[in-house]
């Protein structure tokens, strides 16, 4: 008997990106990358061909996945859209949501007499959003949203806004976790649906992920 995914190609982003400030800091954040190589390396294990597009992480690549190492939400965007065509896209990576205007090219001195400092942001491009709107769009786009409260009202409206096949939303925070931890709960949201897998290792909260994946795929 073949594999769910075999003879499909699935593409998953994972981890943070970093923004350059200037050649020696950045703006970042928690994400370690677990959770999305956890899903690049279920999908593997289900017979996919997978492509791993990770922002900077220390995690393995899991055996059999093809894996792109990028920085910025730029880089991820251009690896990303330079992957498709691909069955699925799971869009895990925490990507920055702004980035500085431009980047210094030396490193940013104190300046006496002044005791703040401003940097411009500037939005970056909605990676997922684009994707699911693209002419190469995959079968099934599936988003995931990290909320610190009203996780189904903000999972389900960027749902809605970013045009996804289904999102697995997480709640973030201290005390909850998502970030940086081995174990994590998602709900994942589809228009007139609904599931809950775990609390459990990510490994295996991804394993149910993907097969939920392989469901709406055929279904
Ligand atoms: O990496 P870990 O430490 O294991 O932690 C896992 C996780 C908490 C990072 C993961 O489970 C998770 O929730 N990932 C998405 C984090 C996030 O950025 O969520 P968001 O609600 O801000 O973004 C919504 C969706 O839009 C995400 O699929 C994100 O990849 C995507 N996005 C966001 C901004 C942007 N510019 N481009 C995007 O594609």
């Amino acid at each position: 008997m073949s594999l769910p995914l075999a003879g499909r190609r699935v593409l998953v982003s994972a981890g943070p990106t970093f923004e350059d400030i200037d050649p020696v800091r950045f703006i970042g954040n928690r994400s370690s990358g677990k959770m999305g190589i956890a899903v690049a390396a279920a999908a593997q294990a289900l017979g996919a061909e997978v492509v791993l597009v990770a922002g900077p992480v220390h995690v393995a690549t899991p055996d059999g996945v093809r894996r792109i190492d990028v920085r910025s939400a730029a880089q991820m965007r251009e690896a990303v859209l330079g992957e498709l065509p691909a069955d699925v896209y799971i869009g895990a990576a925490a990507v920055a949501d702004f980035t500085p205007r431009s980047v210094s090219g030396h490193k940013l001195k104190k300046t006496a007499g002044s005791d703040t400092l401003v940097l411009e942001l500037v939005r970056t491009p909605d990676i997922l959003a684009e994707v699911a709107t693209h002419p190469r769009r995959p079968s099934l786009v599936v988003g995931f949203a990290a909320e610190t409260h009203d996780v189904e009202h903000y999972a389900r409206g960027k749902l809605a806004n970013k045009k996804l096949d289904l999102i697995a939303a997480n709640l973030v925070g201290a005390a909850e976790g998502g970030f940086e931890r081995d174990d994590n709960a998602l709900t994942v949201y589809w228009a007139g649906g609904e599931r809950t897998l775990g609390p459990a290792a990510k490994t295996l909260v991804a394993a149910q992920l993907v097969a939920l994946v392989a469901e709406r795929l055929d279904g």
